[in-house]
């Protein structure tokens, strides 16, 4: 029940339109209108020369309505006027610390505050590009992250300095420069940058310092676990970022909503529904730091929000809070985000009461995307087979699949939906590429996620293909658990894989080891050693030790017979251990446990 909504000026999925939802057209037609509106609106946007950005419309926006709430975050609001000026602010101390010239890249490794927002302007004001670290990464990962996109400056909020001492002798080794949210530093190497944004002018700053920005120029880095490997840095360009930010125009989001943002800024989820989208709106974003379920509603009351966003995790965690008189007591009309359950779903509603969820599917780097309005059927891109890799017939081109199976879905790479990789990364950038799909020489962009088309052209989200898995909303990239794991003196092989646990979204992370020869598995250090250098997400909760490893087969087949087999040790031979959090250890896994996760007595 998708109807396509990326799609740069629309115009190229017309005829898509005219052949796959015809019939749905007239109920359609508000959706239709919209996306068609905002289709042209972009077209006028791309001809203007300089191209005319996300943050030129925010400027017009601070013109329009100077003190309109743009961010409210604990218990401070801070104008569309505000964030304009404290982004000067930011500019110009950003000007003078590290010498941006337009081009240059600036890594943030921060949590979701207002200033990660006033940042993301100062870098649009300089002609800069920001890249949005993931703040759960650490170490070798965090290193890898910020040298793939040739930042000059690193800033990070204070809380994060521990992690960043950490890779300190690698980045002043490439010369970056560092600067800590905070008004002093003691670190040598890190230097304080909060009192040089206060004492800094918060005067405009010249067009002329972001004169050669295109349509094209990189507007973000943002970080996806691929199919494989270290996450990799998807390059977002001035024109996807304006694609991204009509989702909630296309939603029927009015310039009158207030919306509630918890998901990480890193995130696109979060950056673009939660930020773009509110500029292009002109609303009011209530942000916070972390999602709390405890805090959900009373946040929505206290400050009149009506559109909420969300991952699947999110809407179970909020239907497994005890119940409460007021539940239905708020001013939420309108839900925006993927991953939620069909059981979920309904509960949510029934509890909650009358609120339109809006079920999107897209990727951070793809080039395709849709959402689910209302029961209306769409259709684009064309899957192909099978189950990890497409199944091709004898001229070596892709089979469709059938009404009713489940295919990889693909999305033709074109002038109007392009493809702009990795940075620095063209050997990833090429292995999301397929060719010769449907025709010898043609280009399509894997997004490497299974789905489903019903009778009436409705796309089902199945799951994921490939090394990657996705856990609590996060991908994790099973290649760098698994060289995590490797790490380990005793550890001789680790194959890394995503199981299912029943009530979740999704799957958990699980290793099949081999220990080597005269060695000892150690479950208190393998414990440390992964808490230590994985984030939270990406923890193997289960780890399965082969002594044996099966020759037979191909390393796929292995790995799909491993995450068949699951967790249960009734069923599996093989030494089971468990990541016991408060025994700080991994235990071994017995029936009783393994009920308990199954039940939900045990919380993951
Ligand atoms: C814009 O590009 C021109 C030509 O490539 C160059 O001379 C100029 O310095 C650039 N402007 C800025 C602000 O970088
Ligand atoms: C929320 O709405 C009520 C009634 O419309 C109004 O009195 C109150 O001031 C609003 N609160 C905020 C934070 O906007
Ligand atoms: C799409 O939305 C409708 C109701 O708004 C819902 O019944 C349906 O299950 C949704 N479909 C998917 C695939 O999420």
């Amino acid at each position: 029940m998708y109807v396509l909504f990326t799609v740069l000026a629309s115009l190229l999925f017309l005829p898509v339109l005219a052949q796959h939802f015809f019939p749905y057209l007239i109920p359609d037609a508000l959706y239709i209108v919209r996306i068609i509106g905002n289709a042209v609106k972009m077209s006028r946007y791309q001809r203007k020369k300089p191209f005319y950005t996300l943050l030129e419309y925010f400027l017009d926006q601070v013109k329009k309505k100077p003190d309109k709430p743009f961010i409210v975050f604990e218990g401070r609001t801070y104008t569309y006027l505000d964030a304009d000026r404290e982004s000067n602010r930011v500019a110009r101390a950003l000007q003078a610390r590290a010498r941006l010239e337009e081009g240059d890249t600036v890594a943030l490794f921060m949590g979701n505050e207002p200033s990660y927002v006033f940042m993301w302007l100062a870098l649009g004001k300089l002609g800069c590009t920001a890249a949005l670290l993931n703040y759960n990464i650490r170490s070798k990962s965090l290193m890898h992250c910020f040298s793939c996109c040739d930042a000059r400056a690193l800033v990070l909020s204070q809380e994060l300095k521990d992690a960043v001492k950490e890779i300190l002798p690698a980045l002043r080794e490439q010369n970056v420069k560092v600067l800590v949210l905070a008004e002093q530093s003691d670190t040598e190497g890190i230097e304080s940058f909060q009192d040089k944004i206060n004492q800094a002018s918060d005067d405009p700053l010249s067009t002329a310092l972001r004169s050669n920005i295109t349509a094209k120029s990189a507007a973000v880095y943002i970080y996806t676990s691929g199919t494989t490997g270290l996450p990799k840095a998807a390059m977002i360009s001035q024109e996807r970022v304006w694609v991204a930010s009509v989702i909630l125009s296309n939603a029927g989001v009015t310039s009158q909503d207030v919306i509630y943002v918890n998901l990480p800024l890193y995130h696109a989820s979060g950056l673009f529904i939660g930020v773009t989208c509110a500029i292009e709106r002109g609303i009011t974003i209530v942000l916070r730091r972390k999602f709390s379920a405890s805090q959900f509603w009373d946040d929505c009351r206290r400050h009149n929000v009506t559109v909420i966003q969300y991952i699947g995790e999110i809407m179970r965690y909020l239907c497994n809070t005890p119940k409460k008189d007021n539940d239905r007591d708020h001013k939420v009309r309108l839900a925006v985000g993927n991953g939620i359950r069909a059981d979920v779903w309904k509960e949510f509603l029934h509890r909650f009461g009358d609120i339109k969820i809006r079920e999107l599917y897209a990727a951070t780097e793809g080039n395709i995307g849709f959402m689910n309005m209302s029961g209306k059927p769409g259709s684009v891109g064309h899957p192909c087979l099978n189950k990890q890799e497409p199944v091709r017939n004898s001229e070596g081109l892709c089979l469709e699949v059938s009404k009713g199976e489940t295919g990889l879905l693909v999305a033709k790479i074109s002038s109007r939906s392009p493809f702009n990789g990795y940075a620095r990364n063209p050997q990833q950038t090429k292995e999301k590429q397929l060719q010769d799909v449907f025709q010898k020489g043609d280009l399509y962009y894997n997004t490497g996620d299974l789905m489903r088309i019903d009778e009436d052209n409705f796309f089902y989200f199945q799951d994921r293909v490939g090394d990657t898995f996705r856990w609590k909303g996060e991908n994790v990239a099973t290649t760098e658990v698994a060289e995590i794991l490797l790490m380990v003196d005793y550890i001789e092989e680790a194959t890394v894989y995503g199981v299912k646990v029943a009530g979740f979204e999704g799957r958990t992370g699980m290793a099949a080891i081999k220990i080597k020869e005269g060695k000892q598995f150690d479950p208190v250090d393998a414990f440390s050693h992964v808490v230590n250098y994985l984030p939270e997400y990406a923890l193997p909760r289960f780890i399965r030790i082969q002594n044996s490893l099966d020759v037979t087969s191909t390393y796929k087949q292995i790995k799909m017979k491993l995450v068949d087999e699951g967790f249960n040790p009734v069923t599996i031979e093989d030494p089971l251990y468990f990541l016991n959090g408060q025994k700080k250890s991994y235990v071994p896994m017995t029936a009783e446990i393994y009920s308990a996760i199954e039940s939900g007595d045990i919380k993951l």
